[in-house]
């Protein structure tokens, strides 16, 4: 039999979100604690051909149309372009994009680019560089701001940006963030946070909500409904009235309010972590060891098989509001974002 990444809810994935590493240069105080983590061992993380494997089953037998290259910082893998080329030459051509901090994106987006990437999400948080630094522990906001630029340059575009707002620490930016993308042309998106940090300190009732977001961008800005429909994005979007995007069309702004607003019932991602585990949700307790099936001589078929076994456990939705929400074992950085 063969088939789709279909779940007990009706919904199929074909949206593949690939880490490739969970290490990171950056050490978001809202992502993980200053010292870093214990990150995995290296024969634990799946090699650049066992990651290429995984994605043609995934694009060749599974209906996967778009993969997202995310980490830690999947610019930190140094087989990336490799990576994304195999994948680009994949029959049918998935869509290919990366969620980075930035960091070397300045440097890498040409070859990027060459090796078939189509496009880029950028996380910024803040553009006061003091702030940058107290907020990620690292001075590296001139790299990130280099990134973004080198992105559009090479062509990556329609160039994203996420902020997480943070109560006391950047909430009232939002109306300059925006200001600064509309300027560049980047589409910003303001992410509720979740809770999926390290260090386990995320509080619901210190939130920013997506309703606050969207009452502080009114006081400044005109917000008008986008006529273009959702689908399965997480980000709910607004045209900015008066801005026009680098595209010729109107300018916007998204809001991503996962806990909140959910889009579980939409969702269509399945993802695979660093060291080849799939994961149906990103809340998901459960994970199916797709490293060890692949390791041990499995046939493509095989793999497709655990893969679409492992979608099927899906749950309904994140349960973030349920008394007996658990956090995942994983941080973030581990899972991919
Ligand atoms: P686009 O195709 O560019 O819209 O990508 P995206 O927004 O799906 O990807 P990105 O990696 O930029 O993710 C942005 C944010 O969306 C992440 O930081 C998460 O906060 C949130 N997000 C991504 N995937 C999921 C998911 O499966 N569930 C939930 N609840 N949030 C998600
Ligand atoms: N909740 C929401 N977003 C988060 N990110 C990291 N941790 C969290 C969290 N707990 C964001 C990063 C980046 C994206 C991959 O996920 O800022 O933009
Ligand atoms: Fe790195 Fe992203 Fe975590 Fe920041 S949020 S420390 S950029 S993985």
């Amino acid at each position: 039999p063969g088939g789709g990444l279909v779940d007990r809810y009706g919904r199929v994935a074909t949206d593949l979100r690939v880490s490739l590493t969970d290490r990171c240069n950056l050490r978001c105080t809202y992502c993980m604690p200053a010292e870093g983590l214990a990150w995995l061992p290296g024969p634990d993380v799946l090699t650049d051909d066992e990651v290429g494997r995984l994605i043609r089953v995934a694009v060749e037998r599974l209906g996967v149309t778009e993969v997202r290259f995310t980490g830690g910082e999947p610019l930190l893998r140094p087989g990336l372009p490799r990576i994304v080329a195999a994948a680009a030459a994949l029959t049918p051509r998935p869509t290919l994009s990366l969620t980075t901090n930035g960091i070397g994106l300045a440097r890498l987006a040409g070859p990027l680019r060459a090796a078939g990437l189509d496009r880029v999400n950028v996380s910024l948080d803040t553009l006061d560089s003091d702030r940058f630094a107290q907020l990620t522990r690292r001075r590296r906001l001139p790299d990130v701001l280099a990134g973004l630029a080198g992105a559009a340059d090479a062509g990556l575009g329609p160039v994203k940006i996420n902020a997480v707002l943070m109560r006391g620490v950047n909430d009232t930016e939002a109306p300059e963030l925006l200001r600064f993308a509309l300027a560049h042309g980047y589409e910003l998106r303001f992410i509720e946070q979740m809770p999926l940090d390290a260090q386990h300190s995320w509080d619901r009732a210190a939130m920013i909500t997506a309703a606050e977001i969207l009452d502080r961008l009114a006081a400044e800005f005109i917000l008008l409904p986008d006529p273009v429909a959702r689908g399965g994005a997480p980000a709910e979007t607004w045209l900015v009235d008066g801005f026009t995007a680098p595209d010729g069309g109107p300018a916007r702004v998204g809001v991503i309010g996962s806990v909140t607003r959910p889009f579980c019932g939409d969702c269509d991602r399945t993802r695979l972590t660093a060291d080849g585990q799939v994961r149906a949700c990103l809340f998901a307790t459960e994970e199916s060891d797709l490293r060890g099936t692949l390791r041990a001589g499995a046939d493509d078929a095989e793999l497709a098989r655990r893969w679409r076994a492992a979608m099927w456990g899906k749950r309904a939705g994140h349960g973030i509001d349920d008394p007996s929400f658990l956090q995942p074992a994983r941080p973030m950085s581990a899972i991919g974002g």
